[in-house]
């Protein structure tokens, strides 16, 4: 296939260009050392299973199925723990079956782990009672304790995150093939919590009507004999995480036997963010020749010339299930930002070296994305004592408004994207839990932005099942 062609660009090629939220290491041979540590080690993925997701993207593209991508904000190397990362998995498959179910459509699992340790900071530096320290960059780079001493870049952190990234997704393919999603253990199908008495009386009714019917359907398959659980539950979860450190990316970014390219084998799918998807810059640069399907962050500033741009030199070759458009405007900027740019992708002219498709012809306008909402982003709030949160009610209301616009403007919204942990945190505000604002110290865990909990993150997909499903009958 043509676009296989990646005209002057190597692994490291990004060198060449200014990298935004790039980390300042003080000692060279030690990141050399951490490098080469990393460049020996063997892949945590496999391009076969990155051309799977590519082809499921392709798939959620046309309106065939949906993506649901969730975790933790900054993912901790503590946390790299049995009951941890068997909660995370509980949630996402229960979301994902409350998606199914309403949407009657498949869903792309992805989650933000087994490699998301690297963080952008609006600020380089943090300030505590007149102490000045780096900023926390995430587990990949500096430890979050404010001492001068854990705030040091440590490149042999690179070398941490990534045995940790491997030990996190053994126990994650082990758990999936160890039956984990099997129907057989009823405490992952259980979604009873929506029995919670501060929900609208209304609502309740509507949602304990869904979890009935999704019960009895649960069931159904069940009787239908094992070769048909077989299929509903094979459970297949892809990784995803912030291409941010491009040290770490560009390391394990490799050639493959029989294949075309070269893929980033740390994750299925990396995305580059807001803060760094500079035309010019070395994130694009470096994204710009993976053979992986990409995330690309889009704000509410985003102009529908810049986008197009970026997907002209990120997808010359328009190649189905290669960029994934996740958007994060807010629900205050989402109705003005949002349509310019739907349209923009929409009517653009065909890609630059746009080629015809067997069964599809040359597009005669027009990119293939996939459009995914981030309801998390554009929606951060800091309290009267400077904790930082987000409302339950504007996320519901930003994925609300991002369905309407997709639907005015006769594009899709073909998936969501969330930091959620399954564990009991009150870092965001409302939700059938009730969280307030004086609850959020009870249990605030996260070391850069609030996640749902494990009600909120369930509440949330029943919410999207209700919106964009037509009811669940
Ligand atoms: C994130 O997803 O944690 C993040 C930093 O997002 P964005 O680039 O959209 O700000
Ligand atoms: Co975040």
């Amino acid at each position: 296939m043509p676009w296989r062609v990646e005209p002057e660009w190597s692994p490291e090629s990004w060198k060449q260009r200014i990298a935004a939220q790039q980390v300042l290491y003080p000692d060279r041979l030690a990141v050399d050392t951490a490098v080469e540590k990393l460049r020996s080690l063997p892949p945590l993925v496999t391009s076969g299973e990155v051309e799977k997701l590519k082809s499921l993207i392709a798939d959620a593209q046309e309106g065939h199925r949906f993506l649901l991508q969730g975790g933790d904000c900054a993912e901790a190397l503590a946390d790299c723990r049995a009951d941890v990362i068997a909660s995370k998995l509980k949630i996402l498959l229960q979301m994902s079956l409350v998606l199914v179910h309403g949407l009657r459509k498949p869903v792309i699992r992805v989650g933000r782990f087994a490699g998301q340790y690297a963080k952008p900071r609006s600020s380089l530096t943090e300030t505590r009672d007149g102490l000045t320290l780096p900023s926390y960059f995430g587990d990949l780079v500096n430890r979050v304790d404010f001492e001068a001493e854990a705030r040091k870049p440590d490149p042999h952190l690179m070398v941490r995150g990534y045995q940790h990234a491997a030990m996190t997704l053994n126990f994650i393919r082990s758990l999936i093939d160890g039956g984990f999603a099997d129907l057989h253990h009823p405490e992952y199908w259980d979604l009873r919590f929506m029995e919670h008495a501060s929900l609208p009386e209304s609502l309740r009714a509507e949602y304990q009507t869904m979890t009935r019917q999704l019960s009895e359907a649960l069931r159904f398959m069940e009787l239908l004999g094992e070769k048909s659980v077989d299929d509903l539950t094979r459970v297949e979860f892809f990784t995803s995480h912030e291409g941010l450190n491009l040290l770490y990316e560009s390391a394990q970014t490799r050639r493959v036997p029989r294949r075309e390219g070269f893929y980033n084998l740390t994750t299925h799918l990396p995305w580059v963010g807001e803060r760094t998807r500079s035309l010019t810059g070395a994130h694009v640069e470096y994204f710009r020749g993976i053979r992986n399907p990409i995330g690309v962050k889009i704000g509410a500033k985003t102009t529908p010339a810049d986008l197009v741009a970026l997907l002209d030199v990120l997808n010359p070759w328009d190649e189905p299930g290669r960029i994934v458009l996740i958007h994060r405007m807010g629900a205050s900027g989402i109705a003005q930002a949002l349509p310019p740019l739907l349209r923009a992708v929409r009517d653009a002219a065909p890609a630059p070296s746009a080629v015809s498709e067997p069964g599809r012809g040359r597009p005669a306008q027009g990119r293939r994305v996939l459009w995914v909402c981030d309801p998390m982003h554009g929606n951060s709030l800091t309290t009267a004592d400077g904790i930082k949160t987000r409302d339950f009610s504007q996320m519901i209301e930003e994925i609300e408004q991002a369905f309407d616009l997709h639907r005015q403007a006769g594009t899709i919204l073909g998936g969501v994207h969330f930091e959620l942990t399954g564990e009991d945190v009150t870092e965001c505000i409302g939700g059938a839990g009730g969280i307030r604002e004086a609850d959020l110290t009870t249990n605030y865990a996260s070391p850069c932005d609030p996640r749902l909990n494990y009600h909120q993150a369930l509440e949330m997909a029943f919410v999207i099942a209700r919106k964009m499903g037509n009811g669940i009958a």
